[in-house]
């Protein structure tokens, strides 16, 4: 790459762009990490300096997301698909011999978590299914289309768990933290535990943790690069001895035990603090843009679910996307396309994308409009 090509104002779902501070501290620390003569890549995972680099990482981890010591934090591999058969396999031997799970299917990634759990033995139960109540998955179901198992009744004993995916990436789709997540927590028994994949919005806005059992994430969107998964789970679901065998890089209970360092882990990560106003300033900047069109930018999610990660949007066709992506590929927008199964523009806007980066996209989208009027 010749020395004065400017950053790419990247706007991919993952992985997502990184700090320009982190990068030119990893440059740095690359030949030499703390003193050590070597790279963190380098180090033994058993040596003082990659523990103290695991301590100070979960101790902030802990920090940032306020989590209570009723839960613990696991570094695993395997991505946020790993989670999915995790999941499915932790829950049934904590809970047995429970076998049932409410999954809340909103997107492709919660209908994915959900096939794999059926795959693995689980009696999935479908809360809400976004596709067949709204025609495609373009909001959260109102409160009525929703099937949760009922407090104190039979279907409580049963049920292991309850999952739903808080960011939809592919399809723009969020919960509207406190009102639309409510339907989840008004209707689930405070005993059922419920597990959230916030893969792809973790660390922007509080969780309430006396209703998370369980909350995971890839590292690589809001949190720093691919590699590590974080997982946090409720502590009384890890104490549970059970005699069914989980593989052992999927088992919560062996990673917890030896404190994330049961096998060699992967060097790769950084941290970043991520704020709910800041991603929401950003978002609403490319709302905006798209409601003052005249319908030229069109959203296809709810008003009221649309992501603040990744804003997907419409033109009037296809021959009109593409035109758009190619010219906001001679801008310097990189990775604007849309989830080859959605079609369309998606914006990601993790932690690390700058409000600099949207306001220029924002620009671009309306001169755009201006020099390709309908
Ligand atoms: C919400 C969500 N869950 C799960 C995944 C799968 O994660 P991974 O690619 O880390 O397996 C993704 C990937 O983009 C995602 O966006």
């Amino acid at each position: 790459m010749p020395e004065n090509t400017p950053r790419a104002l990247n706007f991919g779902a993952g992985p997502s762009p990184l700090p320009l501070s982190v990068l030119m501290k990893a440059q740095t620390s690359l030949l030499n990490y703390e003193g050590t003569g070597m790279s963190v890549m380098e180090l033994s995972h058993r040596s003082k300096p990659f523990m103290q680099l695991m301590t100070h990482l979960k101790s902030t981890m802990r920090e940032l997301l306020e989590i209570p010591n009723t839960h613990d934090i696991l570094l695993m591999q395997g991505g946020g698909t790993g989670q999915f058969s995790a999941v499915a396999l932790n829950l049934l031997a904590a809970r047995a011999p429970r076998r049932q799970a409410y999954y809340a299917v909103t997107g492709s990634w919660s209908k994915k978590a959900a096939e794999e759990a059926k795959a693995l033995g689980v009696e999935v139960v479908e809360a809400v299914n976004g596709a067949k109540e709204l025609g495609g998955y373009t909001g959260i179901p109102p409160a009525g289309a929703w099937r949760l198992p009922e407090n104190g009744g039979k279907a409580e004993e049963e049920v292991a768990y309850a999952y739903y995916c808080g960011n939809e990436t592919i399809h723009g789709v969020e919960y509207s933290m406190p009102e639309t997540l409510s339907n989840l927590n008004s209707f689930l028994p405070v005993s059922v535990p419920l597990v959230a994949d916030l893969s792809s919005n973790i660390l922007t806005r509080k969780i309430d943790w006396t209703r998370h059992a369980v909350v995971y994430a890839g590292a690589q969107k809001n949190i720093g690069i691919s590699g590590v998964t974080v997982v946090v789970v409720r502590r009384d679901l890890l104490d549970t001895a059970t005699p069914e065998h989980i593989p052992l890089v999927l088992d919560w209970r062996v990673c917890a035990q030896a404190d994330s360092l049961y096998n060699t882990p992967p060097r790769r990560w950084g941290g970043l603090r991520g704020l709910d106003q800041r991603a929401a300033e950003k978002s609403s900047l490319l709302y905006r843009t798209m409601d003052e069109s005249d319908g030229y930018y069109r959203c296809p999610v709810d008003p009221g679910a649309r992501s603040r990660m990744n804003v997907v949007f419409r033109l009037a066709n296809e021959d009109l996307e593409t035109k758009f992506l190619e010219e906001s590929v001679k801008t310097g927008f990189v990775q604007l396309k849309g989830h080859r199964s959605a079609g369309g523009i998606r914006a990601s806007l993790y932690n690390a994308v700058e409000l600099s980066a949207v306001e220029a996209l924002a620009k671009f989208m309306r001169e755009f409009q201006a020099g390709h009027p309908l």
